[in-house]
């Protein structure tokens, strides 16, 4: 029988327990995943035992009380604090989401784990390594291209025309669907995952480009638009609502119907 097991340099260990101060009422564990190249040691969960009542009620609040009182060591990305700019993506009890736009309430009872991306390389703790993630969503070239000399004023659109770009235009780049994406997961060097999907329909449908032509071409590929199984999980996890998935077997109608 296959035995399916990691590498003994990826299999994650227990690590340190960084227990509540005296005195503390609201307590919560978080499991948090750990991992620091320059040591040359295996990832490890290390556990806090967090006072509630000393921080603000989203998932981002809990893991900057636990760095600012308990371990400074902790790294991760955040900006915004608003749902905006993408940066705090991680999974939170086994869902990749925006730890500031989640509150900690709104978990299951019990210890809280929270780990990096999905899929990804780990640069540290809760910080994964976009490169690849980003180099896609250059390579659908996501900026306005027209060969109709620029106007006078601005490029104008009806006000349908402005709402066919709705439930696109408000992606954040979070990464939160691709991650979650097991096709990206098995193909992610070839296959540009429902992010990078979403953002090239996002500018097939703007009424003012005027390259859909070649921005098909460029995704008329095996692999590169057509990995998507329609699994649904993009759909599921996006902190803003999008359908990524929607947006893929548009464009997959789109191949079709220039070809008849
Ligand atoms: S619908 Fe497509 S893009 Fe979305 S999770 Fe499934 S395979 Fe991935
Ligand atoms: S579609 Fe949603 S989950 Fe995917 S990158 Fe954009 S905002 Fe994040
Ligand atoms: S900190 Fe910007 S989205 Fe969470």
């Amino acid at each position: 029988m296959v035995e399916l097991t990691l590498p003994q340099n990826s299999k994650v260990k227990k690590g340190k327990h960084h227990p509540a101060p005296k005195g503390a009422k609201k307590v919560r564990r978080f499991k948090i995943y750990r991992y620091n190249p320059d040591t040359g040691e295996n990832p490890r969960w290390d556990t806090y035992d967090l006072d509630l009542d000393t921080c603000g009620p989203m998932v981002l609040d809990a893991i900057l009380a636990i760095k600012n009182t308990m371990d400074s060591t902790l790294a991760l990305r955040r900006s915004c604090r608003e749902g905006v700019c993408g940066s705090c993506a991680m999974n939170i009890a086994g869902r990749n989401t925006l730890a500031c736009t989640k509150g900690v309430d709104d978990l299951p009872e019990g210890q809280i784990t929270i780990a990096p991306l999905p899929h990804m390389p780990v640069i540290k703790d809760l910080v994964p390594d976009l490169s690849t993630f980003m180099a896609q969503y250059a390579s659908i070239e996501p900026w306005l291209q027209t060969t109709t000399p620029e106007p006078q004023s601005e490029w104008r659109q009806s006000p349908s025309e402005r709402a066919s770009v709705d439930g696109l235009y408000e992606c954040i780049l979070c990464a939160c669907c691709t991650t979650s994406c097991p096709s990206y997961w098995w193909n992610g060097d070839r296959y540009l995952g429902p992010a990078a999907l979403l953002q090239a329909y996002r500018w097939i449908a703007d009424s003012r480009d005027e390259a859909t032509g070649k921005r098909l071409d460029e995704l008329e590929d095996p692999f590169k638009l057509y990995r998507c199984h329609t699994i649904m999980n993009c759909a599921q996890v996006c902190p803003k609502g999008l359908n990524p998935a929607r947006a893929i077997s548009t464009i997959k109608k789109l191949m079709v119907e220039r070809q008849v």
